[in-house]
């Protein structure tokens, strides 16, 4: 090898090396496109936009028509990958028997080698239900599923009791449970059942609120704060964990953590707090369940921030992080990298099989009559075969260092152009804080976040409310914010879908908002202010 060419190698070396975080420099994707879509509408049609924004979709980001949409669709990263040519080719494979398709069990096995031996194992000795895994066509049709007939066993076991809160509670928790049963309009002769979390997702908490329980976020302290020094903000808050469970154990069925934590801005969980949650569940006898959407950001997070784990490997640390759970809820539509998939897996020697022994032949029954049959969820045979197949990419390294690494750099442009966004900038999206965009500006309307959607899908992007609108109530007199408060807009970045090129223009569209903030006009509810998950459904008009 001659001197020079080695010199160059050790320069190039240099220039591509990683630094901490992945937010300021350029390597090369690990994939290039293999298929593309061109769009047939221009970013020019601003007034053809408004037009569709006013009179088709009432200012609502949801009731836009995409193929209207020129520039960036972030209104979720669930269901919006670009799937890989080894994903389309293993779906020319699919199976389509009726029931336990081929994919089924190549499923069962992709279970196990991601998440870790011991998940999704058959037990053909116990009698009853033998499978740990149960499919779905999304995940909120398994936590549909779940919380259906959790409620059902609890209230066929006959335990439970109305008394009101303990008071042994820390005084602010308690007073946020009790804030709880009042606006569910909890009734005063109904058992109380309590499902902590370090925050649920809103359709989990729409389930688990159906099913007249109470969802309680316990976000860690750090949560609030804005700021680079936290690297883990989506942990749980321990302490009031085990103040709940020491003093209401019996009614709390199980505890869930979300991973990574969504509502709380995309941000990670450490191992650190899994097992500190974990210890403090197990010694009050109360099982622990992950929504394990985004585990493999989850894990890559934990790779580059948490010492333990610097040389070890996604998979490696996945399986650290299943290890203490349960069983878990999973929408494939994020970490799956699919369009559509879902699936409930229940460990077959965990807490909560001890606890509840006749659930899976339960959760089988509501699938017979719901969904098919636990083996396929209401999904084609070929479907299973793409998430098998994303199941085994997305914990490659070289995926989620360019995976993440564009969130931040798009996040990282956002906040150089002087818009306030949550730091340091979560996995799958960035999350606008709007009280601090809005900071000094006149007029104290409620939902700007509205406002703002509806400019951006004007400009020719489309990104979502996740604030005051979405997780705020109305009781028929006045808004009752979310509790913490959450207050933001979020650009959900779909999977192997955009370059950096198309998230850099929602940046600049951004700063003319930010530029022009005094002149974003307010908007008027004209539908569905009191509706339960009203953001998906209300309209509005601008009021100036
Ligand atoms: N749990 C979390 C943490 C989620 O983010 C979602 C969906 C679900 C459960 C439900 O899964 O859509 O397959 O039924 N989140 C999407 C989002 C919709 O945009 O954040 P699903």
């Amino acid at each position: 090898m001659s001197d020079s060419t080695a010199f160059f190698i050790k320069k190039f070396r240099e220039n591509t090396d990683t630094p901490e975080e992945p937010g300021q420099w350029y390597r090369p994707r690990p994939y290039r496109n293999a298929v593309v879509r061109f769009r047939d509408c221009s970013i020019y049609d601003f007034e053809e936009r408004r037009d569709i924004l006013i009179n088709e979709a009432g200012l609502n980001a949801f009731l836009f028509r995409a193929d209207k949409i020129p520039g960036c669709d972030l209104l979720s990263d669930s269901g919006t990958p670009t799937m890989t040519m080894d994903q389309w080719a293993a779906m020319m494979l699919g199976d389509e028997a009726y029931g336990s398709n081929e994919g089924y069990f190549e499923l069962r096995s992709q279970f196990a080698e991601t998440f870790g031996a011991g998940w999704c194992e058959k037990d053909n000795t116990s009698g009853g239900s033998s499978e740990s895994l149960f499919l779905f066509h999304q995940g909120r049709a398994a936590e549909n599923a779940f919380f259906s007939i959790l409620a059902r066993q609890l209230a066929a076991a006959g335990g439970g009791s109305s008394a009101p809160p303990s008071d042994g509670l820390m005084p602010e928790l308690k007073s946020r449970i009790e804030s709880k049963l009042n606006s569910n309009g909890h009734a005063d002769d109904l058992p109380l059942w309590i499902i902590p979390s370090n925050s649920h997702f809103d359709t989990t908490q729409g389930n688990i609120e159906d099913k007249r329980m109470i969802p309680l976020n316990l976000p860690c302290r750090e949560h609030l704060e804005n700021d680079e020094l936290y690297p883990f903000r989506g942990n749980m808050d321990v302490e009031e964990l085990d103040n709940l469970l020491e003093h209401e154990k019996d009614r709390v069925p199980l505890v869930y953590l979300t991973i990574t934590n969504n509502t709380g801005g995309g941000q990670p969980v450490s191992i650190s707090n899994i097992r500190e949650i974990r210890n403090v569940a197990r010694k009050h006898g109360v099982p622990f369940f992950f929504d394990a959407c985004r585990f493999a950001e989850n894990a890559w997070f934990i790779k580059k921030r948490e010492d333990e784990f610097w040389d070890s490997s996604i998979r490696q640390i996945v399986h650290e992080m299943f290890r203490y759970a349960d069983g878990f809820h999973i929408s494939l539509k994020k970490d799956g990298l699919v369009n559509m998939g879902g699936a409930l897996v229940i460990r077959r020697d965990g807490d909560f099989s001890k606890k509840f022994p006749h659930f899976k032949e339960g959760i089988t029954d509501h699938q017979i009559m719901a969904e098919g049959h636990p083996t396929y969820g209401g999904l084609p045979g070929r479907d299973l075969k793409a998430i098998a197949e994303g199941l085994r990419t997305v914990v490659r390294d070289e995926y989620l260092d360019a995976r993440i690494g564009q969130v931040v750099r798009f996040g990282t442009q956002l906040y150089e152009a002087g818009i306030p966004v949550i730091r340091p900038v979560g996995g799958h999206a960035v999350y606008i804080d709007l009280d601090r965009f809005f900071d000094g500006t006149a007029g104290d309307d409620e939902f700007k976040g509205i406002s703002i959607t509806a400019l951006l899908l004007i400009a020719g992007h489309r990104v979502c409310e996740l604030g005051l609108y979405a997780f705020g109530s109305f009781d028929g007199e006045k808004e009752i914010p979310p509790e913490p408060r959450v207050n933001c807009v979020r650009a959900a970045v779909p999977r192997l879908a955009y370059e950096d090129q198309d998230l850099f223009s929602v940046v600049e569209a951004m700063k003319v908002l930010a530029d022009n903030r005094d002149r974003i006009p307010a908007v008027n509810v004209e539908y569905g202010r009191d509706l339960r998950l009203r953001h998906f459904k209300s309209r509005f008009s601008f009021s100036g």
